[in-house]
C-alpha cells in the first residue's frame, strides 16, 4: 500500500476530524484548530492519502518571521499505525521546510511518546530542553505566601522590560506555551499575548518570577493552561495561588502547568495535593537547524 501526501482542503475536514476522534480519547486539540491550519496562509497542512480517504495528517507552520517551522498536529488514524505513514509524512514536512529556506524546525512532544522522540532522531532533530507539567481537575486552593511580592498583570511590552532585568528566569530564553515555544522576543510576547495574560513579581526592581495563562476549552470542560517561571519554589508557588484565583473568577477549577523540572518534587510536596493530579509528565523541546 501507498500513501499519497497532498495539501489539505475543507473537503477533507470530515477526514481530519475522524482521524482526531481517536486520538486521546477524543480530547485531542486538532478540532479546535483544523479549520485555523486549513485557512491560514502560515499553515502548511498536509496529509496522506489512501483508499480515498486522509489517514495521517500533519501541519507546518511558518512563525517567527517565517524563520522557523513549528511541527504540529501529526496524527495516524488507528487503523494505519505502524505502516510508515508518520515517518513519511515527517520527511515531507522537513523537506518543506528545507524549501522554504527556513533556519530551523521545531516541536514539542512528550517524553512517553516513544514514536514522536524516534521520528525525531529519524529526521535529525535535537531535544533542547524538557520542562515539567502536571495537570489536576479540581486542585485545593495552593496557599498564598504572605512575604511574596505582589504579583501584577502586565502588558507583552512591560513583560518584555521587566525580563531585561532578569532574563535567566526564562529557562533557555525561550517561551512555552501550552505545548508551544517560541524565543524571548518583545514580538513573540506580543504573539503569545493575543491569547495569553502575563503576571509578574518583581523584588529589587529585578524580575522574580513571571507566569502567563489563558483557558482552554475543551468539548467537555475548560482548563486553565499557564507557565511558570521563578527563581525559586516561594515564586513558583505564588504563582500558581495567583493563578488559580485569576482561573477561578472565571469559573475555571482544572488547571495544567508548565515548570521547570528542578521544582517538581518540591512543588508536589507543597502543594499537598492527594488524589486527582497527574505528574511526571516531561514536555520535550526538539529543534532541527536546517543548512542555509
Ligand atoms: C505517533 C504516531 C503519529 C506514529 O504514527 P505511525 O504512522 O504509526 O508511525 P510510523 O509507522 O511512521 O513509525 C515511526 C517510528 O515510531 C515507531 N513507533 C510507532 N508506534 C510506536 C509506538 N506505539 N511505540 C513505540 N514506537 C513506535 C516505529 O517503530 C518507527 O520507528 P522505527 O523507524 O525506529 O521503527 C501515531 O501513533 C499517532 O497518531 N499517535 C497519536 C498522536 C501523537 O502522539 N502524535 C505525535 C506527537 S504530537
Amino acid at each position: 500500500m501507498s500513501a499519497t501526501i497532498k495539501r489539505l482542503l475543507i473537503s477533507d475536514r470530515d477526514d481530519i476530524m475522524e482521524i482526531s476522534r481517536h486520538i486521546w480519547d477524543g480530547h485531542d486539540y486538532l478540532p479546535s484548530v483544523a479549520d485555523e491550519w486549513l485557512n491560514d496562509p502560515n499553515c502548511h497542512f498536509y496529509g496522506s492519502e489512501m483508499n480515498g480517504h486522509v489517514v495521517a495528517v500533519g501541519n507546518l507552520r511558518l512563525v517567527e518571521n517565517g524563520q522557523t517551522g513549528w511541527m504540529e498536529g501529526l496524527r495516524v488514524h488507528p487503523d494505519y499505525r505502524g505502516k510508515g505513514l508518520a515517518k513519511e509524512l515527517t520527511r515531507y514536512l522537513v523537506e518543506k521546510a528545507e524549501s522554504f529556506g527556513l533556519q530551523r524546525l521545531r516541536y514539542t512532544t512528550a517524553n512517553r511518546n516513544s514514536a514522536s522522540l524516534k521520528l525525531a532522531k529519524m529526521a535529525g532533530f535535537s531535544r533542547v530542553f524538557t520542562l515539567a507539567v502536571f495537570w489536576h481537575l479540581n486542585p485545593k486552593t495552593v496557599p498564598h505566601s504572605e512575604d511574596y511580592p505582589s504579583i501584577r498583570k502586565v502588558s507583552p511590552a512591560r513583560t518584555h522590560n521587566l525580563l531585561q532585568t532578569n532574563p535567566s528566569i526564562v529557562f533557555h530564553e525561550i517561551l512555552v506555551y501550552d505545548w508551544k515555544a517560541l524565543d524571548n522576543t518583545l514580538q513573540n510576547l506580543e504573539e503569545i499575548g493575543k491569547t495569553h495574560k502575563f503576571y509578574i513579581a518583581t523584588k529589587k526592581g529585578k524580575a522574580d518570577s513571571l507566569s502567563f495563562g489563558y483557558p482552554r476549552r475543551e468539548s467537555t470542560q475548560a482548563w486553565w493552561s499557564t507557565t511558570v517561571y521563578a527563581t525559586d519554589l516561594e515564586g513558583l508557588a505564588s504563582q500558581l495561588a495567583h493563578n488559580q484565583v485569576v482561573a477561578s473568577k472565571q469559573g475555571i477549577k482544572s488547571i495544567v502547568c508548565t515548570f521547570e523540572t528542578k521544582f517538581e518534587k518540591a512543588l508536589r510536596a507543597s502543594v499537598g495535593w492527594e488524589t486527582g493530579e497527574h505528574w511526571g509528565i516531561r514536555l520535550v523541546l526538539l529543534e532541527k537547524r536546517m543548512r542555509s
